[in-house]
């Protein structure tokens, strides 16, 4: 979300006659675009906000601009700019398409800008986006949560659902596709919940995979209560629909799922997991995870590993719980140390390796078709459908094409291949 906003932003400063620089210390204005759904995210910006001081002590005249999700909560916002007094603009989220013209007014004379008013006039931001290539390009097909998992900070910094107009995400994939891109990316919080009127995510999926061109189409993040069988069934009829499905399960104990308001039990996610086995045998599924969630006990956490060992992901995400302030899992009883934390999501790091060195070695000798997307001293990487990572040997005119990968070895749970076509 955040590299695609940031392609966004460099849309529009282009359009305001701003290039972009080839470093930070070469650059007149820097902009950080921020995160805050983990702690993690926070602390890193404000380290490197350390090292912008130090550039801008050098050159007064540097412009710095703090964005996004972190600065759009106004405590957070009024405490950096006490914190960090050189800062010119402070914003939000929704105030992404006036960067530009806070950036003149300071370059102007004003020494300071905040806003963090919300603009939900503006329902879908920027539309204009500066790709760096054309192999795997996103597309964002909507903006905000209306779900409020109580650990999520999401919903309070980037506001309720709003959907793209549908002619203009089928525009833009089929400029993309015109351009040569092959992979596209569908963003957002939920897609699962996207609608323009009547028409809905199953609509558009079924709309884009028609459109000429070779190329496939993958998407994120998809919400399990949401995740329809018409969706799943679509996606194992059409060949331009990777079979590819991040499906975030966050606890395997239904008793933390309930205080996480995920809307689900494991029996619900298991049987959309056995559906999209079923229907696509070879499907890479994905999912997220989050240890120590308020009251998570030892017996939760085996049964988290259950589900993980019983799902068998072809990679997971795992997250530390991260207190987030003004959600309602901050102020819940039974906060877990950050040492048992620590010790249960190494235990999950490691099962995770062990299950995806098994399902490597499940892939040797089999042919993948991979899209080439990356290239460095004749090593060459692709990614399947089902998004798994194959390095090669091979022409760097492979880049950017879609190529027959035969995998040959694992080497750390990696796959070696060689190409067959
Ligand atoms: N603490 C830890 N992980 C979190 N996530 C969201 N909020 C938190 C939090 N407070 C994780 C979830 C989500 C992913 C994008 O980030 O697993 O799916
Ligand atoms: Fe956060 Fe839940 Fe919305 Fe995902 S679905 S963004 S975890 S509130």
């Amino acid at each position: 979300m955040n590299v695609h906003e940031t392609e966004k932003l460099y849309a529009l400063f282009e359009l305001s006659g701003i290039a972009q620089a080839e470093n930070a210390e070469n650059a007149d204005i820097i902009i950080f675009n921020t995160c805050c759904v983990r702690e993690g995210a926070e602390t890193r910006v404000i380290g490197n906000l350390g090292i912008v001081k130090k550039l801008k002590e050098k050159k007064p005249s540097l412009i710095v601009a703090v964005c996004g999700c972190m600065t759009q909560q106004k405590a957070v916002a009024e405490k950096l700019h006490k914190r960090c007094p050189f800062i010119n603009i402070i914003t939000g989220t929704y105030k992404l398409s006036k960067l530009p013209h806070m950036v003149n007014l300071i370059a102007n004379g004003e020494k300071f800008i905040m806003d963090l008013e919300t603009d939900l006039t503006v329902p879908c931001g920027i539309n204009e986006a500066k790709r760096s290539d054309n192999v795997n390009n996103f597309v964002n097909i909507m903006y905000g949560c209306n779900n409020f998992c109580t650990y999520c900070i999401v919903p309070y910094v980037k506001g309720r659902e709003r959907s793209r107009r549908k002619n203009d995400i089928v525009e833009e994939v089929r400029t993309l596709i015109g351009k040569g891109c092959k992979e596209i990316t569908l963003l957002g919080q939920n897609v699962n919940s996207y609608n323009d009127g009547n028409y809905n995510f199953r609509d558009l999926l079924d709309e884009l995979s028609d459109l000429d061109g070779e190329f496939w189409i993958k998407f994120m993040t998809s919400h399990p209560k949401d995740l329809s069988n018409d969706v799943i069934d679509l996606i194992a009829k059409k060949e331009k629909l990777a079979d590819y499905i991040h499906l975030p399960l966050q606890s395997g104990s239904d008793r933390i799922l309930a205080l996480m308001n995920r809307k689900y039990d494991i029996a619900a996610y298991m049987e959309k997991i056995d559906r999209i086995k079923e229907k696509m045998p070879d499907a890479g599924i994905t999912s997220d995870i989050i240890v120590g969630f308020p009251t998570e006990t030892e017996k939760d956490f085996i049964l988290t590993e259950e589900a993980v060992q019983k799902v068998g992901y072809n990679n997971l995400f795992t997250f530390i719980y991260s207190k987030r302030t003004g959600t309602p899992a901050a102020v819940m009883e039974g906060q877990v140390p950050e040492e048992t934390k620590k010790e249960r999501i190494a235990r999950l790091i490691a099962l995770q390796a062990e299950i995806a060195n098994k399902k490597a070695k499940e892939c040797i000798g089999k042919t993948y078709r991979v899209l080439c997307d990356s290239k460095s001293d004749k090593l060459l990487t692709g990614k399947t459908a089902s998004d798994r990572v194959i390095i090669f040997e091979g022409k760097e005119a492979l880049y950017n094409k879609f190529v027959d990968v035969k995998v040959t070895q694992v080497k750390n749970s990696k796959l070696y291949g060689e190409a067959v076509n």
